[in-house]
């Protein structure tokens, strides 16, 4: 077992340890090595003399930056004039007993000590377990780790249920181009992967968990942009007989605990949130994002606010029809049928709120139409046939058969919120894996050839 460098200032002076980690920082002086000894919890000062250790002086030349050594020692306080206050671990160092190499490391291809991203974006990704080492990579790992923990302890502590819906899916029209999964059993069929797990949370408000939340993958095979990746991270949610006041007054106390405990120093501009219509804030901003901030330089200021009374329909110029602004399962208000129902559809309010922080969309959700009828007239006004909705949301509309409660909700973009907490300016900063921007992933060299074999299986074969 080891002790962990976070441990180490709770010890006294003269308490042995066992420290297991990464040379962060080498330097010899004389007979002298002093190591900046690096784990997942600090960093912390090491002294090996050689006339003091039973173990491992004879190695002392042979140590390097990223090795990983393991460290028996005792804790001694610095000298006055060598303590740093700044330092988690800068009032005490490891005078060392025993040194050992577990593992060599070669030049890693750009420092891990110097925070400047001096290495370019494909270098970075391409060595992403190095780039991960860096002290604000760790940080921004930990933040994710830190606000997940906290949204899951907080529905759960609200009788929310986790519940996991399917990966492999199917292909329905939500906006994004789909990433397509070829069927093995079922030459010339697709499975599709979820661009989000909007109608499985619908259909197990059908099913009666009343409370969902999820943190979900979701993907949209779209162009990628400073806060959009192909594949990112909701915090999915879904409730029944509620109406949208009560969504939004959940969801922003949720928020507001969240940053409470997970980003103390970060101060919200003002609570509640301020509420703009849609109308309200292109008029003004000439955005249905605003940045509120007073000071748009400041990282540590969260402008939170609420865009409501979105239109429910626009035109889709380059596709010359009318789509959904939100989702097609969006509700609006009754009196608003009869335009439905004449394909009048330009000045239809919707019950969609987004919320916005700091410019970034970085949640959005609705109240959803429960009634199977009035569903079906919006994909028709839409100009989806008869059989283009049985055999895209048939199942949906059957399932709306059975008994369905009033419901709504409401997806966090985790990794937008992350960005913005994290005071980083892509995403990417704040996610493990990311692929560049143009989605590729250079760590394990994907998308990537497969064997004529695994084309046969699948009944594919590519166009020359
Ligand atoms: P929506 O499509 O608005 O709603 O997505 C919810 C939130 O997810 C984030 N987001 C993204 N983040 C990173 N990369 C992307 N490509 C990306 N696309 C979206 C945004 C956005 O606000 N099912 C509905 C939610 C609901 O109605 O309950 C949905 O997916 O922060």
């Amino acid at each position: 077992m080891k002790n962990y460098i976070k441990e180490t200032v709770d010890l006294k002076a003269g308490a042995e340890v066992i420290l297991k980690g990464w040379v962060h920082v080498y330097r010899r002086m004389g007979k002298l090595g002093f190591i900046d000894l690096r784990d997942s919890t600090g960093i912390i000062q090491v002294v090996c003399v050689p006339d003091e250790m039973t173990q491992g002086a004879d190695i002392l030349d042979d140590v390097r930056s990223e090795f990983v050594v393991s460290i028996k020692g005792v804790i001694q306080e610095r000298g006055v004039k060598q303590q740093r206050e700044d330092q988690l671990t800068g009032k005490i160092e490891i005078l060392a007993k025993e040194l050992e190499i577990l593992s060599e490391s070669e030049t890693p291809p750009f420092e891990i000590v110097n925070e400047e991203r001096q290495a370019n974006e494909e270098l970075r990704l391409k060595y992403r377990y190095l780039d991960l080492r860096h002290e604000r990579m760790a940080k921004n790992m930990n933040l994710r780790h830190q606000v997940i923990k906290n949204f899951r302890e907080q529905f759960y502590a609200l009788d929310f249920k986790e519940i996991e819906t399917p990966y492999l899916s199917k292909s329905t029209p939500e906006g994004a181009r789909d990433f397509l999964v070829p069927s093995r059993n079922y030459p010339g069929k697709f499975y599709a992967l979820p661009q989000s797990p909007q109608q499985y949370k619908q259909m197990l408000m059908v099913a009666g968990l009343e409370k969902y939340f999820q943190v979900v993958r979701c993907f949209r095979d779209e162009d990628q942009r400073g806060d959009r990746q192909a594949e990112f991270t909701q915090i999915d949610v879904e409730r029944s007989f509620v109406d949208q006041e009560e969504i939004i007054n959940m969801l922003e106390a949720i928020m507001i605990k969240m940053v409470e405990v997970v980003a103390p120093d970060k101060k919200i501009m003002s609570v509640p949130f301020p509420r703009l219509t849609y109308k309200e804030a292109m008029e003004k901003y000439q955005s249905d994002k605003p940045d509120l901030r007073k000071n748009k330089e400041d990282k540590d200021e969260l402008a939170f606010a609420w865009v409501v009374d979105f239109p429910m329909f626009e035109y889709k110029e380059g596709d010359e029809r009318w789509g959904a602004v939100h989702h097609p399962f969006t509700a609006f208000d009754q009196a608003d049928l009869a335009k439905v129902e004449a394909g009048d559809l330009g000045e239809i309010k919707a019950k969609q709120y987004d919320l916005v922080l700091n410019g970034s969309e970085i949640a959005g959700g609705s109240i959803r139409t429960h009634s199977a009828e009035i569903l079906a007239k919006v994909f028709k006004a839409l100009g989806h046939s008869e059989e283009e909705v049985q055999s895209q949301f048939g199942h949906l509309l059957e399932a709306f058969k059975y008994g369905v409660p009033p419901h709504g909700g409401i997806a966090i973009g985790l990794d937008r919120l992350l960005m913005i907490l994290a005071g980083e300016d892509s995403i990417r900063e704040v996610m493990a894996f990311p692929k560049t921007s143009d989605n590729r992933d250079p760590l394990m060299d994907s998308p990537s050839d497969v064997s004529k074999a695994q084309l046969d299986e699948l009944h594919l074969s590519l166009k020359k």
